[in-house]
């Protein structure tokens, strides 16, 4: 089993600078030699070059284009994200992204569904992320990422739509939120109008985490199975701030340690897991427990990857 670390260095979906520190934090937390230890082919070229797309968004030379925030570094990122996960993907390893902000998904799940065109995906997030360029409150790209991928009205829209796929990338029943707590608006109306199925921490409170995970996969398996291969999208401030205090935009009422470990253990054991984000990081925030964070995500990611208790 083999997989390929694409850590990106990116935080132009939103405006906070120093998350685009998270992947290089998380290599230098030692994660290579982690998933060595659990027996991963693991292959390393060095992070993302985005310097040249870096230096125009300090430049603020990346202007607004409607409500939308540096949508030309945006677009040009996620453009080159989705060629080499998809190029990895094809390759037959395990696309594991570090993010880097989550509008990097948008470049991730379009990468590996050109690999595994059936794939499910399983976003894990205090938000939806489902905002369109005519709903976002903010203008953070961030935001919307779902939106795009599922191609909904107002998301053709330039630069994206030079090489966004045209056929949406996902269908709205192939995608299952849990973790939620901070929905705007327009995204609820959204989230209802298309039936998609949300776990917010309601649902986790009412059903506890072992529960939610079984509907979650039962809902995208249609049934009882667990072989549809599955993409998951995991933003760290789906967990409590308290545990995860280091990311852009924390929303108290979140997931526990365990459950969030939980979560990533579970779906290692369908044994369907065929690419992997670990997103939001940014341990220039809550500095002094950056260290606590950049944990948590490695070991999230080891647990996702077959790391066990016992
Ligand atoms: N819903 C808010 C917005 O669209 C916050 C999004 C936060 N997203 C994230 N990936 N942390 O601006
Ligand atoms: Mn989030
Ligand atoms: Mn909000
Ligand atoms: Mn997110």
């Amino acid at each position: 089993r083999s997989l390929s670390i694409i850590g990106c260095p990116f935080s132009g979906g939103q405006g906070r600078r120093g998350v685009d520190t998270g992947p290089n934090s998380l290599i230098d937390a030692g994660l290579i030699s982690q998933l060595q230890e659990l027996s991963w082919d693991v292959s390393f070229e060095g992070h993302q070059q985005f310097e040249d797309i870096n230096s125009i968004l300090e430049s603020g030379e990346d202007k607004d284009i409607g409500t939308m925030k540096n949508p030309r570094s945006v677009s040009e990122v996620n453009k080159r994200v989705s060629e080499v996960v998809g190029k990895h993907a094809k390759e037959g390893r395990l696309p594991l992204t570090l993010g880097g902000d989550h509008s990097l998904a948008l470049g991730t799940v379009t990468g590996s569904l050109s690999a595994h065109p059936n794939a499910a995906l399983i976003w894990i997030d205090a938000h939806a992320d489902i905002n369109t360029p005519d709903t976002t409150p903010s203008g953070n790209l961030h935001g919307c990422p779902v939106s795009f991928l599922l191609g909904l009205k107002g998301t053709d829209v330039e630069p994206f739509s030079s090489w966004v796929p045209k056929k949406p990338v996902l269908k709205a029943d192939s995608l299952v939120y849990i973790g939620l707590r901070d929905i705007d608006s327009g995204e609820r109306k959204i989230l209802k109008e298309n039936g998609i199925k949300c776990f917010s921490m309601h649902e986790v409170d009412r059903y506890g985490i072992g529960k939610v995970v079984e509907l979650a996969l039962d809902h995208v398996n249609g049934g009882s199975s667990r072989e549809r291969p599955i993409h998951l999208s995991f933003d760290v401030d789906a967990l409590d701030p308290s545990v995860a205090p280091s990311t852009g935009t924390p929303v108290r009422g979140g997931l526990t340690f365990r459950e969030g470990h939980y979560i990533c253990e579970a779906l290692y054991e369908t044994g369907s897991l065929v690419a992997m984000d670990l997103m939001e990081v940014n341990p220039t925030l809550m500095a002094d427990h950056a260290k606590q964070t950049i944990a948590i995500g490695c070991s999230l990611i080891r647990s996702a990857l077959g790391e066990t208790l016992l």
